[in-house]
């Protein structure tokens, strides 16, 4: 068997610790912890996200949380809420939502986890549907319909996601075949529970079926409609895929962006703007019968021991705030060339021999090894586990039509021709920038036309208002996206900033808040977030000192950047309606 660098050097410290005869502590469990924690039992609580950090870097408060364990449960904490007219927000097991979604309205308000209604309900083989409840992570979700015989045919790539969370989000995969790569687009039934009048109960639970106008709302809610129980999915029988990645410079990735969505159903694109390189992942559906066990398991995801983590940390950290441009790059080619050493797949879930990748479908559609972390008192963690020193990012997602992909492309590239170098450090470059395609969905805050998802992981410094380098370069591309481009964020992912006006782009959305207005008429399951998004009340921008840096504004004056450290607000630089956080040296 052989061993990862990093499995072998999370051994070799266990092994120290262990020869050492040292008593090990166990001060916390190394899967994720739960976002919700109380002083009190489940009372006063405080919640938060799997990063430990919303954007605006608050922590949200709650009067108590409560783990109902079965649909009736539900239906009972959804009923003592009603009853009392508290404000209520579900949160799930993680709570991966970098927005402040998962915050009940207020400081007083009551938090309802999914984290133990994670049970599968029914599996029908013959007529491929599954039932399972709503707190069931992904990843149990695709081991029980393989087990059945079953798979789901699209998915986000990280399996620590809750059903519930990941439709609620309008999460995805990438594919523009069939109903194209939103896991909501296989939803073919729900159940909901919403408030009620004190003559019903209070509370009571909506079936939708297939056919019920109400799904559309119901698929992608933001949680504003009430909590979903079941989630019926319509399953396809046990399949697997090939998967090649293609590594090729990036002069025509402009005409391949129109067109490589259409020649493969899984495909999709990672862009490195630093090398002037795309790798194309090359991914189809091939006969169960095909050999191959190949496994996907994505180093961002995997296990990590905890000292490798904060050493990396404090290197980006210096390279940061005091490196040189030629420093920062220098690391992000070693950095790109260490991550190209680790395989992203294994052609028998050990050992990669090369391309095509067989593999099953639920060994391929999403990775996320770090959540079976043992517990090991944090030696070993999720590389982002806000209890140790770790990785600190952000996430900036968003889609814009798949119509204006290529001239989008060719914009970023102008960009990036400026000057590659100032991509070393703006771009995590282990990752690069991820593009799917999704199409467009019924759900009526679902994507309205045929896009491409795009995904950029940068840096976020722990020190609020502190300026990250050549930030300007992703704001620019961001603004560009959303303002010239006709682009919206992910309900789940990126800043303030983004969701600025972002809902005047969905064409449905007074038919969604009819439902919400029918299910939810005293909004308990709104709060001040999702009021703001959905273009209810208040702006999602957070206008003040030094908020372009964070994200939480485009700046519109000096004040907003950070002029003391020699950032001002200016233009961009292809696009020159944009206004970013610039750096002069010599201010
Ligand atoms: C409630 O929790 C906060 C910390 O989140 C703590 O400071 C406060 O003392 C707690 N209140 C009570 C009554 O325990
Ligand atoms: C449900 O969650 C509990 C507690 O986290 C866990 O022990 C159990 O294995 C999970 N069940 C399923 C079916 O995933
Ligand atoms: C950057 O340099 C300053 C001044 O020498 C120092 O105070 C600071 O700690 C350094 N930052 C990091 C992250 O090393
Ligand atoms: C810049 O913005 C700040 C904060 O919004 C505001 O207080 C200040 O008056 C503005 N300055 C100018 C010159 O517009």
């Amino acid at each position: 068997m052989t061993m990862s660098r990093v499995q072998k050097r999370a051994m070799e410290s266990l092994l120290v610790v262990l020869s050492l005869g040292v008593l090990v502590q166990l001060a916390g469990c190394s899967p994720p912890p739960d976002p919700v924690m109380c002083t009190h039992g489940t009372s006063n609580c405080t919640i938060t996200n799997t990063y430990g950090s919303f954007t605006d870097r608050t922590i949200c408060r709650a009067a108590k949380v409560t783990y109902p364990r079965t649909e009736q449960e539900l239906v009972a904490a959804v009923a003592a809420v009603a009853s009392t007219k508290q404000k209520v927000r579900v949160a799930t097991k993680h709570s991966h939502s970098i927005p402040k979604l998962a915050c009940p309205g207020g400081d007083d308000g009551t938090i309802i986890s999914t984290a133990q209604l994670n049970r599968t309900v029914r599996v029908d083989a013959a007529k491929r549907l599954m039932t399972v409840e709503s707190g069931m992570l992904l990843r149990d979700l695709v081991e029980a319909a393989a087990a059945a015989g079953l798979s789901l045919p699209h998915s986000p790539y990280w399996h620590g996601l809750t059903i519930g969370g990941l439709l609620s989000t309008g999460a995805h995969g990438s594919s523009l075949w069939g109903k194209g790569g939103a896991a909501h687009e296989y939803v073919v039934g729900l159940r909901i529970v919403t408030p009620a009048p004190a003559s019903q109960g209070f509370a009571v639970v909506r079936e939708l079926g297939a056919d019920h106008p109400d799904l559309d709302a119901a698929k992608v809610s933001l949680g504003v409609l009430g909590v979903i129980s079941h989630v019926t999915l319509a399953m396809q029988p046990l399949f697997k895929r090939s998967v090649t990645l293609v590594k090729r410079d990036d002069s025509d990735f402009q005409e391949q962006v129109a067109r490589w969505g259409h020649l493969h159903e899984y495909g999709d694109i990672t862009w490195l703007p630093h090398e002037g390189k795309v790798i194309y992942r090359q991914d189809d559906r091939v006969d169960v019968s095909t050999p191959g066990n190949g496994l996907y398991d994505l180093p961002l995801f995997r296990i990590s021991p905890t000292r490798d983590l904060i050493d990396a940390r404090t290197a980006e950290e210096r390279l940061q705030e005091n490196g040189t441009d030629t420093a920062r790059c220098e690391a992000a080619q070693q950095q790109a060339a260490a991550s190209e050493r680790l395989n992203i797949f294994t052609n028998d879930g050990v050992s990669f021999t090369g391309y095509p990748v067989v593999g099953y479908q639920h060994h391929i559609q999403a990775s996320g090894t770090c959540l079976n972390s043992p517990e090991d008192g944090l030696l070993t963690s999720c590389a982002w586990d806000p209890r140790i020193q770790g990785s600190f990012f952000d996430n900036s997602g968003f889609s814009i039509p798949l119509s204006k992909a290529p001239a989008f492309v060719a914009d970023m590239q102008l960009l990036r021709n400026l000057n590659p170098d100032l991509f070393c450090s703006s771009v995590d470059v282990r990752i690069g920038v991820l593009l799917r395609y999704v199409k467009a969905s019924s759900a009526y805050l679902g994507k309205p036309e045929d896009s491409i998802g795009v995904d950029i992981i940068f840096y976020r410094s722990h020190t609020e208002g502190m300026p990250r380098a050549h930030a300007d370069m992703v704001d620019e591309i961001e603004q560009m996206a959303l303002h010239k481009y006709g682009g919206i964020p992910h309900w789940g992912k990126s800043r303030n900033f983004a969701f600025d006006g972002a809902i005047t782009k969905y064409p449905k959305v007074h038919e969604f808040l009819r439902v919400k207005d029918r299910y939810d008429p005293e909004g308990l399951f709104s709060n001040e977030w999702t009021n703001k998004v959905l273009g209810i009340s208040g702006s999602p921008n957070i206008i003040k000192k030094r908020c372009a840096i964070e994200g939480l504004c485009v700046c519109s004056n000096n004040s907003h950047c950070a002029p003391e450290q020699g950032y001002f607000c200016r233009p961009g630089k292809v696009y020159k309606e944009a206004r970013v956080c610039s750096f002069f040296k010599n201010y």
